[in-house]
């Protein structure tokens, strides 16, 4: 496979260790890095990752990523790589796996990336990140009638730079604290990288103003905790998954990174699961 990474933080990085470690073949690496960045990004790829592919570069634009003709591009950067390179990438027929899912919020990004996905003939492929049950819920939403609610519980330390610090002590925190309720849009919205699983349900489901979201800081959380239930006239459920916090980014629970892994087995492998 021509593998194409946007942005080169904790779960790109990850990604390509558990490839290595899993034996699925890179035969082209091309890393989109933030102008300024691509010395680091080159030397932390020969330190950390010489040999993960047969040939690597780093570049800092979609044009740089599409002359190395790759076969999927996974984005792991944030809302702003979203809306810059996204569109080009799938415009020119390329396959694109966004994990950045909470920029979608954005009406206008989200109609723009589905345009240029159907331009190009390419599809935009939203991995279930940290959470699970996005078949079902998927399946349910085409269906249509529901009602989603989603919990999304992380360690204070998980909070830290976002509007939950202007709202509560985070340093100090001793019991459970709810600091937002709204729409899976607003969540999104203000906490563009902490509640990108709100946004997975939505889109998944019943839509960013339908879902409702609740988001807490606890001292006690066993870890980042995605809570959610579903219930529909064909079916109820509900999901809780106590998830890890990932090494390099205690806001990323660490499944993400395997649910994006999942994506690139599904495409390359003689079965889809
Ligand atoms: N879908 C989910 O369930 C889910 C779960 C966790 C994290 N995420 C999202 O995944 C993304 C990556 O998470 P992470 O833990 O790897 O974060 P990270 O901060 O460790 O890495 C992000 C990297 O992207 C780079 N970057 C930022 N803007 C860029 C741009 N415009 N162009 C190129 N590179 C750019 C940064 O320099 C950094 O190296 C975040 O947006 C996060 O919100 C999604």
């Amino acid at each position: 496979m021509r593998l194409g990474l946007i942005g080169f933080g904790n779960i790109a990085t990850t990604l390509l260790g558990l490839m290595r470690q899993q034996g699925l073949r890179v035969e082209h690496l091309s890393v989109l890095t933030l102008p300024g960045m691509e010395d680091d990004t080159r030397a932390r790829l020969d330190r950390d990752f010489a040999g993960a592919a047969e040939g690597a570069e780093v570049v800092t634009d979609a044009t740089g990523l599409l002359a190395a003709r790759p076969d999927l591009v996974v984005e792991c950067a944030g809302h702003a790589a979203v809306t810059a390179h996204v569109p080009p990438v799938l415009r020119a027929g390329t396959d694109v796996v966004i994990v950045s899912i909470g920029a979608l919020a954005d009406a206008e990004l989200l109609a723009l990336v589905r345009k240029a996905a159907d331009e190009g003939g390419a599809r935009l492929i939203l991995p279930a990140g940290a959470v699970g049950g996005i078949d079902l819920l998927s399946a349910l939403g085409t269906a249509g009638g529901l009602t989603v609610r989603y919990r999304g519980v992380k360690p204070p330390r998980a909070w830290e730079g976002t509007p939950a610090a202007q709202i509560l002590d985070l340093g100090t925190l001793s019991e459970a604290a709810v600091f937002f309720t709204g729409n899976a849009r607003q969540a999104a919205t203000d906490y563009p990288r902490n509640a990108n699983v709100a946004a997975t349900l939505a889109l998944a489901g019943a839509g960013f103003e339908a879902t409702r979201v609740e988001l807490v800081a606890d001292p006690a959380a066993p870890g980042n905790v995605h809570e959610y239930s579903v219930d529909s006239p064909l079916a109820r459920y509900s999901i809780r998954i106590e998830n890890q916090p990932s090494a390099g980014n205690a806001k990323t629970s660490v499944t993400t990174v395997w649910s994006v892994l999942r994506e690139i087995r599904n495409r390359i492998g003689p079965v889809a699961i």
